[in-house]
């Protein structure tokens, strides 16, 4: 393979493309016999849904993104002092867009970068551009499913674990404190976890973020569809299926869900399964939990992390944690 770069990355797929079908296969056919029905939030990332939610984070009703970003660009001189991590591993990394600045305020004690995520689509992409912009950076990505396996980890050197865009809200209650929890069982002593955590706030403003008016959060929701169809043979008309994200304040979450327009009998080949959607029946995608801070210190708390730094934006909006292993 050609590569400009100095250092080629490697890319470690730890999830098969074997493993993730039958992982997929096991997972619809639960999720489409249960009552509501549901699908697990990691099948909206295959290329496509990578992209749309490249899309998502540029939405002007999308506030996450560029909350954190600020408030990366207002504290990662500090983390890096106070760290002095040489590895950055990142959960869900996705483009990577936001963490360039983390390495580059790590640049000098910074000596490798292990993204990790279940798209392998939007991994490879980060790493390309990544090997350019960085030629002395040790690259290396892990194709995997970070509530299944963190052993890929490297072992060696001192580790901060990056799990940004909120994306541990996209986990229920037991799940989190379960990945936490792992979290912390794979690092030492006085090794760091940055976590960003989006904030409770007004309805309308959370609603909107997830369900903007140009549609693309709709388009992301029904990619998972498509992913069905395209994987198990399914016969789905995304386009029968209406966006549907509300609050649920109880929970403290916000929830994705695909409404049926009509009644139909949907067919999933490889599954051998019909599948029946009542008019109006919906199937559960998502949730994105919003925290309040004391939740935030609560849970790293009962994981066995330290919280030792805390930014959020001046709304209130989204908040970022330094929090170290005890
Ligand atoms: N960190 C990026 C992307 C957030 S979107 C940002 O802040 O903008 C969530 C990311 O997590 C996606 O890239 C998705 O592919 C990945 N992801 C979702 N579930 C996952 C899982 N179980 N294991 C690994 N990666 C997962
Ligand atoms: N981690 C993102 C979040 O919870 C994922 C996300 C953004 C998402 N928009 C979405 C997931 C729409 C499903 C549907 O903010």
């Amino acid at each position: 393979m050609n590569r400009l770069s100095a250092q080629s990355p490697v890319l470690d797929v730890h999830l098969t493309p074997d493993h993730a079908e039958r992982a997929l296969r096991e997972d619809a056919r639960a999720g489409l016999t249960a009552s509501p029905k549901e699908l697990p939030p990691k099948y909206f990332y295959d290329a496509r849904g990578s992209e749309l939610f490249e899309r998502i984070t540029a939405l002007p009703e999308y506030y996450p993104t560029r909350t954190e970003r600020a408030l990366l660009e207002e504290s990662v001189a500090a983390i890096a002092e106070a760290s002095g991590a040489d590895t950055i591993v990142e959960l869900g990394s996705g483009s990577s867009a936001k963490t360039r600045l983390l390495l580059d305020a790590f640049r000098p004690t910074l000596r490798r970068y292990v993204p990790q995520d279940v798209s392998e689509a939007a991994l490879r992409g980060a790493l390309d551009a990544l090997a350019a912009e960085y030629p002395d950076l040790e690259l290396h990505g892990v194709v995997g499913d970070f509530t299944k396996d963190l052993g890929f980890l490297p072992e060696r050197g001192t580790r901060l674990i990056a799990f940004l865009g909120g994306t541990i809200g996209n986990l229920r209650p037991a799940e989190r404190a379960a990945f936490l929890a792992h979290v912390r069982s794979v690092l030492r002593p006085g090794e760091q976890l940055l976590l960003g955590t989006g904030l409770v706030i007004d309805e309308p403003t959370l609603v909107a973020a997830y369900d903007d008016a140009e549609g693309v959060t709709a388009e992301f929701n029904r990619n998972v569809l498509h992913v069905l169809n395209r994987a198990l043979g399914a016969d789905f008309d995304p386009d029968a299926f209406a966006h549907v994200a509300l609050w649920d304040a109880e929970n403290s979450w916000i929830e994705m869900r695909l409404r049926a327009e009509r009644a139909m009998r949907v067919r999933v080949a490889e599954l051998d399964l019909e599948v029946d959607f009542a008019e109006g029946e919906e199937l559960r995608t998502e949730i994105s939990a919003k925290f309040e801070p004391e939740t935030v210190r609560a849970m790293l708390t009962d994981a066995g992390f330290d919280l030792v730094r805390w930014w959020a934006d001046e709304d209130r909006r989204f908040a970022l944690s330094l929090a170290t292993a005890v």
